[in-house]
């Protein structure tokens, strides 16, 4: 259930690909919403959220499918505009007295345009100056006949009822998606409908600081909570938040393995303990970790040991801390968000390395988490509010098992040495060259080979490495970032130069899919 006094708006999820989209254009427009499955809304759901408007996603299922996804009626008696898109036209459509039609033949994907058929309505305010608008399509069905009290306001050649609309009850249906790019006015929409919908624009980072700094309060009371730091922003944004509602009951642990970047264990430690004077716990462990990961050079058994390690590590220094009853994860709404499944219920997806490996349930501790109902981009936002420095914040992000997945096959203290230096250099060319806000993630692996060289007069026989550096949203996929020439070669040799043991220098140019980021 929502915990927020700000106006919200309900959008009901069958299924779609870009549901989370919706959320992200509503954000932008300082409007609080949240995601909830079809099969969780319920009346006395609707009751309880009291959603000033509701959104219908679109989805992959067919109004004609046996247990096709159904809002519950009792959605269009609560007074409140509506939007639907995609199927979520459709089911409105359909329930409301209007037909579908299976799309044979009549399918359209991708790109196509919509046309005005009719006077214009405040939905559609800004929409066709240019006498038609490009929108993004991607639906087999649609709808034929528009439901009692509808009227048609958009045709595309393929869907006859691109946009409709009952203005008085304040229902619409698009049968495309204004969420994506290739809609590129699709944002006007949104920004109209929460307009008429009587939406203050309100839910602004500022208010979500106070809010949240009083939800934490009321859950932790005078407990003490214990933090997991690892130095991302999502911890480090968590931490600073739990500490400015709750002071000194918060102790962070912060737990170095021997596998982080040059100065990052030094980074973290002066700006929680000396900047914001948080209790923080130093684990210096890196003895421990390097002697269990000493000849191994599986990918999968690194990550296990060091995995295991850290839950050990943790539970001994959290201990320290004595009594205490939370713990605190930067847990984000993408991890949490419900995803449809039509197989069976609705599931919870949550990435695993943010849970911090089933230590709450063995601990017997509880949650806090703070950041749940934020985006990456609004999670910045919020370091922002709370004055984390500016390099803090656009950090890319880094692995937990840290430099050991940059480091194929077996890890020795020599080759993380040199290891850490070159990707000094690449982060300080990219920097220089003002590239670092542009990608996703850049770092650099050291190869398992010695290659021969030829410095000055000598010959050598060192390391090879691979720089990496690409372009992503959410680290789902990705693409290799184009560096010029120059740069590229620049930084070869200030590379070589620069860090002994290094004499070979690649650009690892695979996207991903068919590759990963990391290369382990
Ligand atoms: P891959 O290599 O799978 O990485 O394309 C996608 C994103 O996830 C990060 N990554 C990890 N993060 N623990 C983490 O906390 C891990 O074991 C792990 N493996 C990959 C990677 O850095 C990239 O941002």
């Amino acid at each position: 259930m929502p915990q927020t006094s700000h106006d919200r708006l309900l959008i009901i999820d069958f299924g779609s690909q870009v549901t989370q989209l919706i959320a992200r254009r509503l954000r932008e427009l300082n409007v609080y919403c949240e995601i909830h499955p079809f099969q969780t809304v319920t009346p006395e759901f609707l009751k309880v959220f009291a959603p000033r408007a509701v959104i219908f996603s679109g989805g992959p299922a067919s109004v004609f499918a046996d247990g096709a996804p159904m809002p519950p009626p009792e959605v269009f008696g609560l007074g409140v505009p509506i939007l639907g898109i995609c199927y979520g036209q459709q089911v409105m459509m359909q329930m409301l007295g209007g037909h579908v039609e299976r799309g044979h033949g009549t399918a359209e994907f991708g790109r196509a345009y919509v046309t005005p058929t009719s006077q214009r309505i405040d939905l559609l305010e800004g929409w066709f100056a240019e006498t038609r608008e490009q929108v993004w399509m991607s639906h087999g069905d649609h709808v034929s006949r528009i439901a009692p009290g509808f009227e048609v306001f958009g045709i595309s050649p393929n869907a006859p009822c691109a946009i409709v609309a009952d203005d008085s009850r304040r229902f619409y249906g698009l049968q495309f998606h204004p969420e994506v790019h290739h809609t590129p006015n699709g944002a006007r929409i949104y920004e109209n409908f929460v307009r008429l919908a009587g939406f203050k624009g309100d839910w602004t980072m500022e208010a979500y600081r106070a809010e949240a700094i009083a939800r934490i309060r009321a859950q932790v009371g005078d407990a003490k909570v214990i933090c997991g730091l690892s130095g991302g922003v999502d911890s480090s944004v968590a931490a600073v938040l739990i500490h400015e509602a709750i002071g000194d009951q918060l102790t962070c642990v912060f737990v170095d393995h021997g596998l982080l970047r040059e100065g990052e264990a030094e980074q973290v430690v002066t700006m929680f303990r000396d900047h914001y004077n948080m209790p923080l716990i130093h684990a210096n462990e890196q003895e421990l970790f390097l002697g269990a990961l000493d000849g191994v050079s599986d990918p999968e058994t690194k990550r296990k040991i060091i995995g295991g390690l850290f839950i050990d590590v943790f539970q001994k220094h959290a201990g320290e801390v004595g009594g205490a009853a939370f713990l605190a994860q930067g847990t984000l709404y993408p991890d949490v968000i419900e995803s449809v499944s039509f197989s069976g219920g609705p599931s919870v997806t949550i990435k695993s390395h943010h849970n911090v490996g089933g230590l709450p349930e063995k601990m017997g501790l509880k949650l806090v988490e703070p950041l749940r109902e934020l985006f990456k981009d609004e999670v910045r936002a919020l370091g922002h509010e709370l004055g984390l420095p500016e390099a803090f914040i656009g950090r890319h992000p880094f692995p937990g098992p840290g430099l050991a997945i940059r480091c194929p096959g077996e890890i020795t203290r020599e080759k993380l040495a040199i290891l850490r230096r070159a990707d000094a250099v690449f982060i300080d060319q990219i920097r220089r060259h003002g590239l670092y806000d542009e990608i996703w993630q850049a770092f650099v692996a050291i190869l398992p080979v010695r290659t021969v060289g030829v410095m000055g007069d000598g010959r050598t026989y060192d390391f090879a490495c691979a720089l990496r550096a690409v372009t992503s949203v959410d680290g789902m996929t990705a693409d290799y970032y184009p560096f010029s020439h120059d740069f590229l070669g620049e930084t070869a040799t200030r590379i070589i130069n620069e860090v002994p043991g290094i004499n070979r220098v690649t650009y690892d140019i695979t996207s991903k899919p068919p590759g990963t980021i990391e290369w382990e």
